[in-house]
Order: structure tokens, then sequence, then C-alpha cells
């Protein structure tokens, strides 16, 4: 294998609630995440709630990722750090805290590449509106993000706008739709989903206004699937999950529309959002400059027949669920898959990114491929995670490949720069670099530990993509 493009970007993940703790330091507000992901994983107590501590072991772990020879951060931040109750006063200290961060990684000579929103909405916003459900969180989203391109937008070029929107909007953790009815929960999915993407719209468009050079793209969930057999009907399925599940979001963040199938399902389903009619144009003349791309696995889809009470059948479950009924997920026998059942499909990254830049010709970036496992730490005191050796090689090796292909990849960006909370099994499921010395129910010293990977990643950094 021939090495990448001297300016290709190596990096690595995170996200604010899942590293930083200090959830409710320096006048922070609670965020869903805060609420919903602890006591998901078990981790509500107050004290338990620390995450990594990047919140006090920022420099520390900043050194480290020099170290690690990253050339770009790929982090979120917390909006309720910003704005504590989404929309009302701002927080100095969250702001100085970002700057702290932005200005350590620029001396470490790493680029910071910033997600606006993972996954972690004010709470505040849910108690006063229901969140995404009322424009009014479109208003607030915006102003939050002016405010960050306004304060950090002279060091911070690449911006990420919403984490996995198109993933996101179908958990209803996430969104913090419990409350809401089941008769009504589909409607109240297209409505937030749909003021997301009028706010990312805004958020785009308000970069390239102010952020001198600033680059923005969505981030998406991509799970490109196989058809269980060459049945056409299955073809059909794969197909219309690809379709429901991330294409009609990217063509909703590259071309301002929904697609046929898409608006159709939401007429037939008697869920259309209320628009305006200015959504029109400001979806319309957004522009992402890049599209960034989280890919952990594939799937498997076969054709379900509709249920016939129902005009695309029911939901079973929150993540890979029976999609509007036209398909149901089955296992890929070619396939090894991890202990919590992520099929591993190095080939199938290949195969996406070439139909991503095939279908909106924009640049890509991966900004989370990785392999999550509870690593134990041997009598040596060491992690030797050949396991995530192996993946992160073989996910590498299909990176090169696409760009051989023709494929514009500007970097990767793996999935984590160091052990965090995940996002549903605490820190059982561990991604990162470097080992976090806790488990979920004892904090211990939280000592950082580089694994085998990041002694690898290095090598792989400073060659420039050779993998062994
Ligand atoms: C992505 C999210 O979908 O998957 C991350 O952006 C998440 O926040 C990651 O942690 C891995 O998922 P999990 O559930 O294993 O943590």
């Amino acid at each position: 294998m021939e090495k990448f493009n001297p300016d290709f970007l190596w990096g690595a993940s995170s996200s604010a609630f899942q590293i930083e703790g200090g959830w409710n330091e320096d006048g922070k507000g609670e965020s869903v995440a805060d609420y919903n992901s602890f006591l998901y994983a078990g981790l509500q107590q107050a004290d338990t709630k620390v995450a990594s501590d990047f919140y006090h072991h920022y420099q520390e772990d900043i050194s480290l990722m020099k170290e690690l020879g990253l050339k770009v951060y790929r982090f979120s931040i917390a909006w309720s750090r910003i704005i504590p109750d989404g929309d009302g006063q701002v927080n100095q200290k969250g702001i100085d805290f970002y700057n702290k961060v932005i200005d350590c990684l620029i001396e470490n000579g790493i680029e910071p590449f910033v997600t606006l929103y993972h996954f972690d909405l004010p709470l505040a916003l849910v108690e006063k509106y229901n969140g995404w459900e009322n424009r009014s969180c479109i208003s607030a989203f915006r102003r939050y993000a002016q405010i960050c391109f306004k304060e950090f937008g002279d060091r911070v070029k690449n911006w990420q706008v919403i984490n996995e929107q198109n993933l996101m909007v179908r958990v209803d953790e996430r969104l913090n739709m419990y409350h809401v009815e089941a008769k009504n929960k589909e409607r109240v999915r297209a409505q937030m989903d749909y003021n997301m993407f009028v706010a990312s719209a805004y958020v785009m468009q308000d970069c390239h206004k102010m952020v001198p050079n600033g680059k923005i793209g969505p981030a998406i969930s991509s799970t490109m699937t196989y058809p269980a057999s060459t049945k056409p009907l299955n073809v059909w399925a794969a197909k219309m999950n690809d379709n429901f599940k991330t294409n009609y979001a990217l063509e909703m963040y590259c071309h301002g529309q929904y697609p046929g199938y898409y608006s159709n399902y939401l007429k037939k389903a008697d869920i259309l959002p209320s628009m305006q009619d200015q959504d029109e144009q400001v979806l319309r003349d957004a522009q992402p400059d890049f599209i960034a791309v989280n890919y952990y696995r594939t799937l498997v889809a076969s054709y379900l027949p509709s249920d016939a009470n129902h005009p695309f059948g029911t939901r079973k479950n929150d993540v890979d669920f029976d999609l509007y009924g036209y398909f149901k997920i089955e296992k890929n026998t070619n396939l090894s898959a991890t202990e919590y059942g992520a099929q591993i499909d190095p080939m199938g990254l290949r195969i996406v990114l070439n139909e991503y830049y095939r279908q909106f010709r924009l640049p890509m970036i991966i900004t989370e491929n990785g392999l999550g496992t509870p690593d134990i730490m041997a009598k040596d005191g060491k992690i030797h995670d050949q396991y995530r050796i192996n993946y992160l090689a073989d996910h590498i090796k299909a990176c090169y490949d696409a760009i051989q292909d023709g494929v514009k990849l500007i970097g990767y960006c793996p999935w984590s720069v160091m052990d965090l909370l995940s996002s549903h099994q605490g820190f059982k499921k561990r991604y990162g670099f470097i080992y976090v010395n806790r488990t979920d129910n004892d904090l211990k010293d939280l000592r950082r530990i580089p694994k085998d990977s990041f002694y690898w990643y290095q090598k792989v950094i400073t060659n420039n993509g050779l993998v062994n």
C-alpha cells in the first residue's frame, strides 16, 4: 500500500458528554445526555457523572494526543456549558473552558474540529418547548452556534453541525421523547427532524458568513445495507433501508429537499411537518463543504410485508427497527461481529464512500470508526488490544482503496481518542487508544494508560498511513 496525501488529516474523536464530566461545574446546565445516557448506563449518581474527567485533565490529555501525533481532534462543545438553559444567559466560564482547550490544542500543533451538538440538547429546552418539536429551538441553536463562531471562529476553521441527526432522531432517549403519546410519536419525530434540518441550514450559512475560511458540514451515521438475497424485494428492502436511514438526510443537507419517497411517506402516514414559507429557500441556499461519515458496521435486510393497519408497518425497537415495515434486519453470515453485535465490514466502508461520493461529489472525512469492547488490563498493567489494531488497520486500508477509486477523502478520525462513556453501555464498552482507569461504579484513579493501539496508531500517523 502506498502512503496517503501528505495533508491527510489523521485524527481521533470524542464528544462532550461522553468525555468531559464536570457536568454541573462552573455554571453548566443539565443536558438530555447527562440525564438519559447516565441513567441508561446505570451511572445516574451525581458523583459518578465524571465520564473521563477531561474537564479536569484536558492538559494531560492533549499532551497525550500530541504524543499520539494527531493532526486534528474532533470533539464537541456542550451547548449547555455555553448557554446553561439553552436560550438564555451566556456562561462566560463555559466559553473560557473551550478557549483553553482550543488554545492548548493549537499550541500542541493539533487542529480543533468542532461539533456543535452531539446528542446533548440542553434539558431546559425540553422543559420549555419539548425541544426540537418547537421552532424556538431553531433560533436557540442558531444563536448558540453564532456565539461559538464569534468566540472560537478565529481559531476553529472546521465545524460539524449536528452529530448523526439521522440516527438521533430515531432514538427516543436522545430527544427525551418518553412522555410523547405513542400515537403522536412519529408526527413529533418528523417535526423534530425537519426543524433540525432547517436549523442546520441556517447554521451552515452563518458559519460561511462569520468564520473566515470556515468549513462546515453534517455528520451522518452510515449503516450501508446488503440485501439478504438476490430476490428483488430484498434488494428493494436494503435500498429503502439506506434511503430512509441515511440518504434522505444527505439529500436534505445537500439539495435542501426531501426526496420523493420520503415526502410521500410523510404524507401517507399523515405526519408531514409544519413548514414555513421561507424554509424552502433557506434549505436550498445552505451548502455543506464536506460530509462527515461515522461508520462502524453494515446491515442486512430482507423484505417484510407491511402491517395492513399501518401505512408502513410498526417499529420494534429503537435502532435496528423494521423501518416502516420495509425490511427486517438479518445477520450477515459472511462477517464476524463484535460482542455487541456490530458486524465488522471494512469493504462496506469502501462501498459507502464510493456511493456517497458518486451521489454528492463532496469531500468526506471519517469522524467516527472504531471497535467497542471491554478491554482488560493484563498482568503487566498494559492493554494489549490487537483486535482493535486489526479493525482499524482494515478500515484504513479500505479508506486508501476508496481514495484510489477516486473518492475525495480528506481525513480519518477514529472513535475514540480515549476511553469514554459509551452511548449505551457506559465504561463496559471501550473504544479508546488510551485506557482510562475506572469502571462504571468505581472511579479508581482515572489514570491514563496508552494501549498497544496507541503506539500502533502513532506509527501509522508517522508513516502517513502505512498500517504494518
Ligand atoms: C456513534 C455516536 O453513533 O456511535 C457516539 O456518535 C457513540 O456518540 C458511538 O459513542 C458508539 O456507540 P456506543 O453506543 O457503542 O457508544
